[in-house]
C-alpha cells in the first residue's frame, strides 16, 4: 500500500495549523493567562515556546518526514522497542484525550443547537438560572446538557463528523481544513473587532499585556506555560510526525515548523485579546477553569450584546469552537488510524471501524449524566468527574512524559547531531550547533523538573475535588485505568509483530 501525500503545501500547512489551533487557543489560553496573572503569563509562555515548543515541533516533523510512517513505527526506527513503546504510549494517551475532547465538542454542539432557539432568552434549569439574561443562561443550559441522556446523541454526531473528515485520509482532511481553517480566522477577526470597539474593550487588551513580574517565582506558572505550549502546538501526541509522514521527501520542515507555530501562536494571541476585551468591557470576572470560560463566562459576555447581535455572536462563537475543535480532533484520530494501519496492515475502513467503536464508548463514559458528587451539584456528573480525573493525568502528565522520553531517545539513541543534519538536509534556514545541548540536556532537565514538582504536589490534595468516599474511589480508578491503558497497552502493542503491507 503506497502512502498518500498532501496534494499541496498549503493543504499540509492548513491541516497542521488546524490541528494546533483548537480549544487550547480559544479557551485554555485565556483561562490560563487569567489564572496565572494575565500579562505575567506571556514571559514564561514565550520562553516555553522558544526553549521547548519550537525544537520539539521541528523534531516531531523531522522524524515523520524521514521515516514516512505513523508515530510508533517511526519511533521504532529511532530507538527500537523502547521507541515503539513510547510511540504507542503517546497514541494511547492521546486516545484518552481525544475521547473527552470529543465529549466536550458534543457539549459545544449542544450549545450551538440551543443558540438557534432558547439559549439566549430562557434559562434551562430553574435552580441554576433565576436571573435570566446573565451568567445563569450559560450555566443553566450547560448543566441541562451534561445531565441529560441526550448528550450521548450529541457525542455520537461529533464522532460521525470526525470519521467522515478522515475517511480518505489526507484527501478528505485537506478538503475540509482548506475551508475551516481560513474561516476560523475570519470568525476570530470579527470577534476581535467587536471586542476592541466595545467601550472599555481596549483596557481589557492592555490588561492582557501588562506584565506582573511578581508571580514569576511560582513553579505553578512555569508548569502552566510549558503544558500550554505542549497542548496548543499538539506536541506529545504524535500528530506532527503523522502529518509530516505524508509530506514529499524533500520538504523544508524547519520552515514548516516555524510557519505552523507562527500561525498557532498568532491565533492564540488574537483569541486572548478578543476574550479579554469582551470580559473587561462587561466587567465579567473570567474563570480559571477552561470549561467555565467556554460555557459560562463567554456566553455571559455575549448575552450583553445589543438585540439581535446576541444570537448572531452566540452562533458565531460556538461555530468557531466546533470548527477549531474538529480540525484538532480529526488530527488526533488520523494519528491513531495511521499508527494502527502501519502496524497491522489493515484497511483504513477496518481501522476506522475499530477506532470508532472503542473511541465512542470512551466518549460516552465521559458524558454519563448521573450526579456523583453532590457537593458539586450537577457539575459532579459521573462523566464530568471522570473527565476531570483522566485529564489530570493524560494532559497534565502524559504529554510531558511523552515529550521527555521522545526527546531523550531522539537525542541520545538516534543522535542529536544526526537529527540536526536530517533537519538541515532540505532547509533554507540551517539549525546551528546550539541544538545539540538544547535537546540533550536543557529540554530533558526542564521537563523532569516540571514532572517531579507536579508529582510532589499530588500529595497535597485532590485538585479541587471534595475528598469523599465515592470521589476518592473514582480518582483511584482513573489513575489505575490510565496507567494500565497507556503503559500496559503500549507494552503489549510494541511487543506485537508488525504485519507487512501487502
Ligand atoms: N492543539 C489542540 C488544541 O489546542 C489540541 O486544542
Amino acid at each position: 500500500m503506497s502512502r498518500t501525500t498532501w496534494k499541496s503545501k498549503f493543504g499540509f500547512l492548513m491541516a497542521a495549523a488546524g490541528s494546533a489551533i483548537g480549544l487550547g487557543n480559544i479557551v485554555f489560553f485565556p483561562a490560563n493567562a487569567y489564572r496565572f496573572g494575565a500579562g505575567a503569563f506571556y514571559l514564561p509562555y514565550l520562553i516555553a515556546l522558544i526553549l521547548l515548543g519550537l525544537p520539539i515541533i521541528i523534531m516531531e516533523l523531522g522524524i515523520g518526514r524521514v521515516f514516512r510512517k505513523g508515530f510508533p513505527s517511526s519511533m521504532n526506527e529511532v530507538a527500537g522497542f523502547k521507541g515503539e513503546m513510547t510511540g504507542w504510549f503517546a497514541i494511547l494517551n492521546s486516545s484518552v484525550i481525544t475521547m473527552y475532547y470529543i465529549t466536550i465538542l458534543g457539549w459545544v454542539l449542544g450549545m450551538l443547537i440551543r443558540s438557534f432557539s432558547s439559549l439566549w432568552t430562557q434559562v434551562a434549569v430553574p435552580e441554576f438560572g433565576i436571573e435570566a439574561g446573565t451568567a445563569s443562561i450559560g450555566i443553566s443550559h450547560f448543566f441541562s446538557i451534561i445531565s441529560s441522556p441526550g448528550t450521548v446523541a450529541l457525542v455520537f454526531v461529533v464522532w460521525v463528523l470526525n470519521i467522515f473528515c478522515i475517511l480518505k485520509g489526507t484527501k478528505t482532511i485537506e478538503k475540509i481544513v482548506k475551508v475551516l481553517v481560513p474561516s476560523m480566522w475570519v470568525f476570530m477577526i470579527i470577534m476581535i473587532v467587536r471586542g476592541l470597539t466595545l467601550p472599555g474593550g481596549f483596557e481589557g487588551m492592555l490588561l492582557l499585556f501588562t506584565p506582573d513580574m511578581s508571580i514569576l517565582s511560582s513553579l505553578e506558572v512555569w508548569k502552566g506555560a510549558f503544558s500550554q505550549i505542549f497542548f496548543t502546538l499538539s506536541l506529545g501526541f504524535g500528530i506532527m510526525t503523522t502529518y509530516a509522514s505524508y509530506l514529499p521527501k524533500k520538504s523544508d520542515i524547519v520552515n514548516d515548523g516555524l510557519s505552523v507555530t507562527f500561525m498557532n501562536c498568532t491565533f492564540e494571541m488574537i483569541a486572548g485579546i478578543a476574550i479579554f476585551t469582551l470580559l473587561f468591557a462587561f466587567s465579567i470576572s473570567p474563570k480559571a477553569s477552561t470549561l467555565g470560560m467556554m460555557f459560562f463566562v463567554m456566553p455571559e459576555g455575549i448575552a450583553q450584546f445589543p438585540g439581535v447581535t446576541v444570537q448572531l455572536f452566540g452562533i458565531l462563537f460556538f461555530t468557531l469552537l466546533l470548527s477549531a475543535g474538529l480540525t484538532s480532533s480529526m488530527s488526533l484520530l488520523e494519528t491513531v488510524a495511521s499508527a494502527v494501519i502501519d502496524k497491522f496492515a489493515i484497511s483504513r475502513k477496518k481501522a476506522l471501524g475499530i477506532i470508532f467503536g472503542v473511541g465512542l464508548s470512551g466518549s460516552i463514559m465521559f458524558s454519563l449524566p448521573f450526579v456523583v458528587d453532590p457537593e458539586l451539584n450537577a457539575s459532579g456528573t459521573l462523566g464530568l468527574t471522570l473527565l476531570d480525573f483522566f485529564d489530570h493525568w493524560a494532559f497534565g502528565y502524559g504529554l510531558l512524559l511523552t515529550g521527555l522520553v521522545q526527546t531523550i531517545l531522539i537525542s541520545w539513541i538516534f543522535g542529536a547531531e544526526r537529527m540536526r543534519s536530517v533537519l538541515n538536509e532540505y532547509s533554507k534556514w540551517k539549525i546551528g550547533k546550539w541544538f545539540v545541548p538544547l535537546v540533550k540536556f536543557v529540554i530533558p532537565a526542564i521537563i523532569t523538573v516540571l514532572l517531579v514538582s507536579g508529582i510532589v504536589g499530588e500529595f497535597s490534595g485532590l485538585y479541587g475535588h471534595s475528598s469523599t468516599g465515592n470521589i476518592d474511589n473514582l480518582h483511584i480508578f482513573a489513575l489505575i485505568a490510565w496507567i494500565l491503558f497507556t503503559v500496559g497497552g503500549s507494552f503489549i502493542l510494541a511487543k506485537m509483530k508488525e504485519r507487512r503491507q501487502a
